[in-house]
């Protein structure tokens, strides 16, 4: 009881900081999920993926060529981040919402009375090439006995259930579910997650990264966590020190910071040899449509379709924080394949769960009576989406 009222306390704290939906509540949770590729028996199970900068790349081409996994390589030149949105009703959807088990009731929209199912029939299409098709048998074969590792938030966990969902009657998939971030911080709780006072400690990454070594392919993600609206709290030392030595930090540098240790605790504790490092760029959200030339006061809530402006942006995704990581990245000395998905998500307002999903709490009158108070522009519906994102990741596993 305790336990809930100081959630949803925070939560609401949170709201009117940051005007974002109860929904982050649920993102705030770290989890860190591993799918083991072997076995021949499995249903449904798998991730995504941005290039290397353009300048940078130049310059690391050679020494990532023999990047482990790959069979193959994307043609020359080809931005399979940049591209647009088709209508594909033959080869779309990848798999049936009611074919696979391991989607949990927070993204089964159709299960949850949505009453379209266009969300499911967009194919992306990058401008310079066509994506290779996913191959279940292909990302068995190649990957067999290897361990796959989701680590991040709530929306990482989507990709990891598409990505169970894809291959169909292929593998054998084994999860684990933890609540491990990058860094340590007070908020590491799975329900109390004291957003306003949240502190994170400086140089803690080892706390929740002895759980990722030896695995073999690790896709990190994390983003709106940092977004509350308020500068970041760091602590020096430990939580346990009397005096607390503590400094705050814009979101811009205390993400630079996170993503710094993320990349130290990989040169430490990872191989280039024979492991790969992926790293899945943020996910927008659509909370207001006067963003994309909407209705006043409406959001994700009863759009069907896509954003059909190619140059939309939206306001939630921050430009700055995109620049960190590109920045941080192309200095990086180990090969992070970074899977950009921002933009081709930002056209997404459809894809959304919206009110199609198991609630976390019961629904007051007020709430039914205005869906876009309670509609969840954070999340997707599944399949859909995130099918895409570990499409790409498939793509650059293979093709880098
Ligand atoms: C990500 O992809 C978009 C769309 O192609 C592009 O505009 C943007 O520059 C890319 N970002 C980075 C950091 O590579
Ligand atoms: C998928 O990969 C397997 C193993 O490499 C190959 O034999 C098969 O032809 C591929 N299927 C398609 C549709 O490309
Ligand atoms: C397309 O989106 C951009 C950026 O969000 C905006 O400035 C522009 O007005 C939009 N164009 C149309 C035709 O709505």
């Amino acid at each position: 009881m305790k336990q809930s009222l100081t959630a949803s306390s925070s939560s609401s704290s949170l709201i009117r900081r940051a005007r974002l939906s109860p929904y982050l509540l649920a993102l705030l949770v770290f989890t860190v999920f591993v799918v083991i590729l072997h076995g021949e028996d499995f249903m449904c199970l798998l991730g995504q993926l941005d290039p290397i900068p353009d300048r940078p790349a130049t310059r690391t081409e050679k020494k990532w060529e023999e990047l482990p996994f790959s069979i193959g390589k994307t043609p020359e030149g080809c931005d399979l981040f940049s591209g647009r949105w088709v209508w594909d009703d033959s080869t779309r959807p990848l798999y049936e919402e009611s074919e696979c088990p391991y989607i949990q009731p927070q993204l089964t929209c159709q299960e949850h009375g949505r009453p379209d199912k266009d969300y499911q029939h967009w194919r992306w299409q990058p401008h310079g090439c066509d994506l290779p098709s996913f191959n279940a048998t292909l990302m068995l074969e190649t990957l067999r006995g290897k361990r796959m590792m989701f680590v991040g938030d709530s929306l990482n966990r989507g990709q990891y259930v598409s990505m169970s969902s894809l291959p169909r009657n292929t593998m054998q998939q084994l999860s684990s579910t933890g609540h491990h971030f990058l860094l340590e911080s007070n908020s590491d709780d799975a329900v109390i997650h004291r957003v306003s006072e949240r502190i994170v400690r400086r140089g803690s990454i080892n706390k929740h990264g002895k759980n990722w070594k030896g695995v073999d392919i690790v896709v990190f993600n994390t983003y709106l966590w940092w977004m509350t609206g308020l500068n970041i709290k760091i602590l020096q030392g430990s939580f346990e020190d009397e005096t607390k030595d503590i400094v705050e930090l814009s979101p811009e540098d205390a993400y630079r910071m996170a993503m710094k240790s993320m990349l130290r605790w990989v040169r430490k504790n990872m191989n280039r040899k024979n492991t790969r490092v992926f790293f899945t760029s943020m996910s927008p959200t659509h909370q207001k449509s006067i963003d994309w030339g909407g209705e006043p006061g409406r959001s994700c809530y009863s759009e069907t379709s896509p954003v059909d402006n190619a140059t939309y942006w939206g306001s939630d995704c921050r430009r700055s924080i995109m620049e960190v990581i590109g920045d941080v990245f192309s200095k990086s000395k180990f090969p992070i394949t970074f899977l950009n998905i921002t933009q081709l998500s930002n056209y997404r307002k459809d894809a959304h769960t919206s009110i199609y999903k198991k609630q976390w709490s019961p629904l007051t009158p007020e709430q039914i009576a205005n869906p876009v108070s309670y509609a969840d522009c954070v999340h997707w519906c599944m399949p859909g989406l995130q099918d895409t994102w570990n499409e790409l990741l498939f793509a650059k596993l293979f093709y880098p």
